[in-house]
């Protein structure tokens, strides 16, 4: 049995479609109930999680592999292996701001509201920009509207959210897409069946 923990939400659909084009039965997903874990095909054991849980079961190494955002990865930091780039969830980490801020000439330490404060405190101190961070849980947006923050740091897909916000991405800081994740042991333990399943994701994938 190979456990697989999928991060809910967003990347759900996507991750499910690929399983299906890979010949996986994904009928079982369909009247789970509340039931938190389902089997599919006789050989995988498939939790949804939120995404920092994902990489924390895989930490943990309490599930083999794991599909998750790179922003949280990179937002984590965790001691787990990253082996594939699955091209779905595609997005960017974007700093935007409201149009009449021009957040590098402010005469003050700018404030930057996130829900990834760690990315955010590394990509400043790779400025030599002195900024302090609130974390915000969501709808970051908010905070420059509310002037909580001279800016943002969070993820751009369509820049929809942006637009219709008053913000505009003012530098980019890295491409985010899904990936993905192993545990250092399970990759030990279970190399043939995790290799299988990542062929298997691949070969479908192109
Ligand atoms: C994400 C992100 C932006 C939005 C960007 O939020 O934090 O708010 O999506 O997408 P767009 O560029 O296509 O408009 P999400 O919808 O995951 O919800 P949250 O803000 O509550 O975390």
């Amino acid at each position: 049995m190979l456990n697989i923990a999928l991060t809910k939400g967003r990347l759900e659909e996507k991750t499910i479609e690929l399983l299906k084009k890979a010949g996986v039965n994904c009928d079982p997903l369909l009247n789970k109930g509340r039931k938190l874990i389902i089997t599919l095909n006789d050989k995988y054991n498939i939790v949804f999680a939120k995404a920092n849980d994902v990489i924390t079961y895989v930490e943990y190494g309490v599930v083999d592999v794991g599909v998750v955002g790179k922003d949280t990865l990179l937002e984590m930091n965790r001691p787990i292996y990253e082996i594939l780039d699955l091209g779905f969830g595609k997005c960017t980490f974007a700093v935007a701001s409201p149009l009449n801020v021009d957040l590098f000439a402010l005469n003050k330490t700018a404030t930057i509201a996130t829900k990834y404060p760690n990315v955010t405190r590394e990509y400043f101190e790779s400025l030599n920009m002195d900024v302090d961070i609130v974390k915000i849980e969501g709808s970051v947006e908010l905070a420059p509207i509310l002037h909580l923050s001279d800016a943002i740091v969070d993820i751009v897909e369509t820049g929809k959210t942006l637009k219709e916000n008053g913000l505009s991405v003012i530098r980019t800081i890295a491409n985010i897409s899904a990936r993905l994740v192993v545990n250092p042991a399970s990759l030990k333990l279970k190399k043939t069946e995790i290799e299988a399943f990542s062929n298997l994701l691949t070969s479908k994938n192109n």
